[in-house]
């Protein structure tokens, strides 16, 4: 099974104390959410594959290292993924977007399709799903299938909040797929939601409550 990464940088910390404030206004905390995507993604990236080029510096002939192999593709789950995509660009800014568009009904909690547009050559592509809250993981899991419906091998989930259900419940779905988190929480409550968690993601990051 993949392993899940808890990525417990003091600056990613000290962030998601922030996120996890009531107080925290919309703007703010949107500004939030793109930083830790920022940061997630540097450690994320860390396995990307380097070969060695000759440049010509201005003082002599150097031999150094670019990224090479596959190129990237970034998956946000609608809508609250959506807030991680600009500071994941900022670090790898030639990457594509597609979109997974799911939301949780709210009675039955189970994720509902409603959008998905994904990058034409994406099978041939990495790809990083993104979503912040990974609650009883339906919304991931059913996001990886239909990027993996596609024929894409290689594919990581990156998530600020996890819930040890949801968790659980990815790793035995796709054991293939490693889970990057910055937080993991204690339980789900009644209603689905992560227990301390932050509350609705979505709703905090475009102000629809
Ligand atoms: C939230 C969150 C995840 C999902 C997690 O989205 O952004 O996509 O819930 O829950 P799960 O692990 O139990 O599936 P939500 O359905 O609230 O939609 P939104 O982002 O459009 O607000
Ligand atoms: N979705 C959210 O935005 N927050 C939760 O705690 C659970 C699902």
């Amino acid at each position: 099974m993949a392993k899940a990464l808890i990525m417990d940088h003091p600056l990613i910390q000290h962030k998601i104390s922030l996120l996890r404030d009531k107080n925290t206004g919309s703007k703010e905390f949107r500004e939030l959410v793109s930083e830790v995507g920022m940061l997630m993604c540097y450690e994320a990236t860390r396995d990307l594959p380097l070969k060695e080029v000759e440049i010509e510096t201005p003082v002599a002939t150097a031999k150094t290292k670019v990224i090479s192999g596959r190129k990237l593709a970034f998956v946000p789950i609608l809508r609250a993924g959506l807030g991680m995509v600009d500071g994941v660009l900022s670090l790898v800014p030639a990457a594509k977007i597609g979109h997974i568009g799911l939301y949780r009904d709210e009675t039955t909690h189970q994720p509902v399709e409603y959008y998905c547009k994904l990058p034409a050559d994406i099978e041939e592509r990495d790809v990083i799903v993104l979503d912040p809250m990974l609650a009883t993981g339906g919304s991931a899991i059913d996001a990886i299938n239909m990027i993996k419906k596609r024929g894409v091998r290689s594919i990581k989930f990156m998530c600020i909040i996890a819930a040890p259900e949801g968790l659980e419940a990815l790793q035995k779905t796709h054991p293939d797929v490693p889970v990057y988190c910055a937080a993991l929480d204690q339980r789900l409550n009644d209603d689905k939601y992560i227990v301390p968690g932050l509350g609705d993601a979505g709703d905090r990051i475009f102000g629809t409550k």
